[in-house]
Parts: C-alpha cells; structure tokens; sequence
C-alpha cells in the first residue's frame, strides 16, 4: 500500500473524464488500496476519487462516519458509479482535498439513488441522503472532471478560506 500524491488546482488533470473500470484484477485492487490509505492519512478527508491522485479510471471511495448523528453506509467503494434518481436540494459547504485552502457553499441534491460496484465488480444499489449524499455527488464530480468550484453559485458569497472557518 501506498499513500498517493493528490493532485491540486489548478492542475489540468483534475478536468479529465475518467473511463469506466472493466478489470478488477491486481492492479485495479492496489489501487483500491493505495487510494484507501492516501483517504486515511488526509485531514478532513471523507471521500476521494482516483482522478485526485491522477489516474483517470471510475473510482470513488466515501466515508463520512466521523461526522455525528448522520445516516451512513460507513466506509464504501464505488466503482463506475452512477446515480440514478434525485431528491430535493439543499446549500451544503463543502471542502476538498484538490483546493485545500477553500471550502464552498454548493447546492446539492437532498437524497440520491445510486448503482455502483464494489472493488469485486459486484453491483449494488444505495440510498443515500445528507451529507454522504453530498460527499458522492462531489466525489462523482471529479470523475466528469467537475470540482466544487465549479458549482458555486457566486465565487464572491460561496467561497471562503479554510482558516477563516
Ligand atoms: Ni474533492
């Protein structure tokens, strides 16, 4: 296992769409397992997509059980996600690992209903609300080459420094 450099903006890399993942061998599992241990060793990190650490394939994981009182799947995999329904809207902040210095107010989708597979390429659906709703939606983002600053509704009202905060 490995702990991955995580690319930041403005890098290029970070607007690449990313290919589906159609082998679940070796490779594809160190992956896994290199982006699982550069997540843990992040501060604020709750989810990060292969995309950060510069390989282009559709892989997210999300973990968001640190914060309290919140409904979760703990720690997950997902792999060629997809979402399939949306609920609601809801102005959320939202940090990133890519733009460390910055947390965004962003309006995300209340409830979600996701498919994706898991790092055996069996597929699963999910539903997701609040917080581990908005953690996907932002980490799906990366994988269509989108960042939360994408989405801000006014660069001047929606963005603040992290030390600030
Ligand atoms: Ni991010």
């Amino acid at each position: 296992m490995a702990v991955l450099p995580i690319l930041t903006y403005p890098d290029p890399r970070l607007q690449r769409v990313a290919e589906p993942v159609i082998d679940f061998g070796q490779n594809f599992q160190t992956l896994v397992d290199d982006l699982l241990a550069t997540l843990r060793v992040s501060a604020h990190g709750v989810g990060m997509a292969a995309t950060q650490v510069g390989v282009l394939q559709r892989l997210v994981i999300v973990d968001v059980s640190s914060k309290a009182n919140i409904k979760h799947h703990g720690l997950q995999v997902l792999v060629n996600p997809e979402i399939l329904d949306w609920q609601g809207f809801a102005s959320g902040r939202e940090g990133c690992l890519s733009v460390p210095d910055y947390i965004g107010t962003v309006i995300r989708a209340k409830k979600i209903q996701l498919k994706a597979q898991d790092r055996h390429g069996q597929w699963r659906e999910y539903a997701m609300e609040g917080y581990e709703a908005r953690a996907v939606q932002h980490e799906i983002d990366h994988l269509d080459g989108k960042l939360f600053l994408d989405r801000l509704v006014s660069k001047k009202r929606d963005l603040m420094l992290r030390q600030f905060i």
